[in-house]
């Protein structure tokens, strides 16, 4: 299996999780909250800020030849309406190294982090905030727009809804463990809770974040998104793309989405359809008239009449307690072509693993399903792993190991795995 020389084949990163010290983000404040969620906070991460010419390096000897990474808006604009042209520099370097390496830039300019003050102005559930997000990215794109081929407005757009279903879904939970509580002794429930602290920390950090943001309900990006905020998310992308299209309009724009592998068991059809129209096709109209795009896939979600299922018992489950299955890739990729005509660029693929020899199998399947795709002509431009360095997941800190290459943290050093350069191989040198 290979694939030809003009055909993507690389890896991806998020500034926040890469870089380090993200000072004036959303996420660098949440993370320092004393009633944080977060396991730990992101720090010098993996020091990308610094190594990226190593990182690229590497890549490239590997025989990559892609590489999706975002610019931080909290670095470019700090400040609201301040912009920081050191930043915008710093970017152009990395962009330049990608080249020099013979890489293909490929740039997000939102992956998850805002900047502090957005969210102090009710962030994305704001109607300013589709113009705001549309001049940063007018500021980013008239200085480095003529050195892009590809720009991804947003990371999984479809990312706040998802949280939405998630927290509903927790909520019924806890008031059905609450209301057994009630009445029923602690004990009987099935893990060690302690509701009452639970909910204490929960109003603590209300508090704590009223203090930090000063506004009642922190909007990040990634908070459960209302119907309401899920059209600011599209309108953003939208007034972007103008924005793209006027001031370089050789440049290839799209979004990312999240999407599952949705498979319906007997009786779960109604629901396995819903969750389709949620998570992709009611995204058609804001992405009709993109160029290309960004598909985003981990694993499979069955659904029956009950809902979403549990892996099933004998499952390989990852770091992540996903089901392996790299089978739901090609699925994806086929359900999608089915309404959108354009371009589609895998930007996000892989698995959290501290077995190397369970990665390379990952992307070998994952690939060859992608090589099926092709050969029934739907048109995949390329494949981009998640990622090309163990980093920063979010909530869960350091402890998920997703990367190409390892880094010791105390020492910043890069260690690839023999997955790096089994990636690159399948590309006609
Ligand atoms: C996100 C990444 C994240 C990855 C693995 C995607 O949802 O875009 O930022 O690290 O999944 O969980």
């Amino acid at each position: 299996m290979t694939f030809d020389k003009d055909f993507f084949i690389g890896a991806a990163t998020a500034a926040h999780q890469v870089e380090g010290n993200n000072i004036h983000s959303d996420y660098w404040a949440q993370e320092h909250m004393v009633h944080t969620d977060f396991l730990e906070p992101s720090g010098d991460a993996v020091d990308h800020y610094n190594r990226y010419a190593e990182d690229i390096r590497l890549m490239a000897d590997a025989g990559l030849n892609a590489y999706r990474f975002s610019i931080e808006w909290a670095r470019i604009e700090p400040e609201e309406g301040k912009f920081d042209d050191t930043e915008i520099e710093h970017y152009r370097s990395v962009i330049r190294t990608c080249k020099e390496n013979g890489i293909e830039p490929i740039v997000t300019l939102l992956h998850f982090t805002s900047p502090k003050w957005l969210i102090a102005k009710g962030g994305w559930e704001s109607d300013d905030t589709p113009a705001l997000f549309a001049r940063y990215t007018r500021y980013v794109m008239e200085r480095l727009g003529s050195e892009l081929r590809y720009v991804c407005t947003i990371n999984e757009a479809n990312m706040g809804i998802q949280v939405a279903a998630i927290a509903k879904r927790y909520e019924q939970q806890m008031r059905a463990m609450q209301a057994q509580q009630g009445t029923v002794s602690e004990s009987t429930v099935q893990m060690g809770l302690n509701l009452e602290k639970m909910m204490a920390n929960q109003k603590a950090a209300a508090e704590e974040r009223m203090q930090i943001f000063g506004v009642p309900k922190a909007e990040c990006f990634t908070s459960p998104r209302t119907p309401h905020g899920d059209e600011i998310v599209m309108e953003a992308h939208r007034a972007a793309r103008a924005a793209i299209r006027e001031v370089a309009p050789e440049v290839q724009v799209g979004l990312t989405l999240s999407l599952h592998d949705i498979q319906a068991l007997p009786g779960g059809e109604e629901n396995a359809a819903k969750e389709w129209a949620d998570e992709f096709t009611h995204y058609l109209p804001a992405i009709e008239g993109d160029d290309f795009l960004g598909v985003q896939n981990y694993t499979r979600t069955r659904i029956d009449a009950s809902g979403s299922l549990p892996a099933p018992a004998d499952a390989e489950l990852t770091q992540m307690d996903y089901e392996f299955y790299p089978q739901a890739l090609s699925n994806v990729i086929r359900r999608v072509a089915q309404d959108f005509k354009g371009t589609l660029l895998v930007t996000e693929n892989g698995i959290a693993t501290a077995d190397d020899t369970r990665r390379e199998e990952f992307i070998k399947t994952a690939l060859s399903g992608v090589t099926d795709c092709i050969a029934d002509g739907i048109p995949v431009r390329g494949y981009l792993y998640w990622s090309l360095l163990d980093n920063f997941e979010w909530q869960k800190g350091y402890s998920m190991t997703f990367g190409l290459i390892a880094v010791d943290r105390t020492t910043q050093k890069r260690s690839p795995k023999p997955s790096l350069a089994l990636l690159g191989s399948f590309l006609a040198q």
